[in-house]
């Protein structure tokens, strides 16, 4: 039986499509495999990782597309190109318009490094995240995996992992935690879930 084609967005480091990429070697994520890897940047180590995958990988940079309603037109020709039924979006720094994320409901996935509702929407990504974390003294934390609409992190939640702050925490050591414990483990897993309801199984 076929799998779903899943494209991955990114834009930085792609520890999380290296997630989704050993959940496809290990037998995780069975019902989807990774067609495309697409990144709004050039210099995204993420597109290195899709090449050593074998991936096909595309750039797309906003500018160049003479801005967001060129940069999506472009986006959709090549999800139809490569016949794309979900994106993922993996650490993907830039906001989709209502006219694209309107025109894939319930196709879009995003993973968010906190429980949402704390500490998301607007301004919220990164390593901000857990800056806003820490300094409002939570004690837990963690990530969020959700289908994305046209409010920004207020589409359906899919998953979520809690993940405990620790004293004398910073906030690179809190995005390692939540990376490690957290997004790696329920991307790959909610990713295979959708997949699977995709396909009736
Ligand atoms: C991840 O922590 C992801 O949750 C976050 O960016 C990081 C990307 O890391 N995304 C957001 O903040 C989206 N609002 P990666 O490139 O190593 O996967």
């Amino acid at each position: 039986m076929s799998k779903v084609r899943i494209a991955v967005f990114v834009s930085g480091g792609g520890t999380n499509l290296g997630a989704l990429i050993k959940a496809q070697n290990r037998g995780i994520l069975t019902s989807g495999e990774i067609a495309l890897v697409l990144s709004n940047k050039r210099s995204a180590y993420a597109l290195t990782r899709a090449k050593n995958a074998g991936i096909p990988t595309e750039v797309i940079i906003r500018a160049e597309e003479g801005g967001q309603e060129g940069f999506e037109n472009k986006i959709k020709s090549l999800l139809d190109q490569y016949k794309i039924d979900i994106i993922v979006l993996a650490g993907f720094m830039t906001i989709l318009s209502e006219q694209f994320t309107s025109a894939y409901p319930e196709r879009i996935i995003n993973v968010h490094p906190s429980l949402i509702p704390a500490f998301c929407g607007k301004g919220y990504y990164g390593l901000k995240v857990h800056e806003e974390a820490l300094a409002r003294g939570v004690k837990v934390t963690g990530a969020t995996v959700h289908f994305v609409n046209e409010i920004p992190d207020g589409g359906k939640i899919i998953m979520q992992k809690a993940v405990a702050v620790k004293e004398g925490d910073t906030a690179e050591i809190l995005q390692q935690r939540v990376m490690r414990l957290a997004e790696w483990v329920i991307l790959p897993r909610a990713v295979q879930e959708v997949c699977k309801n995709i396909k009736g199984e």
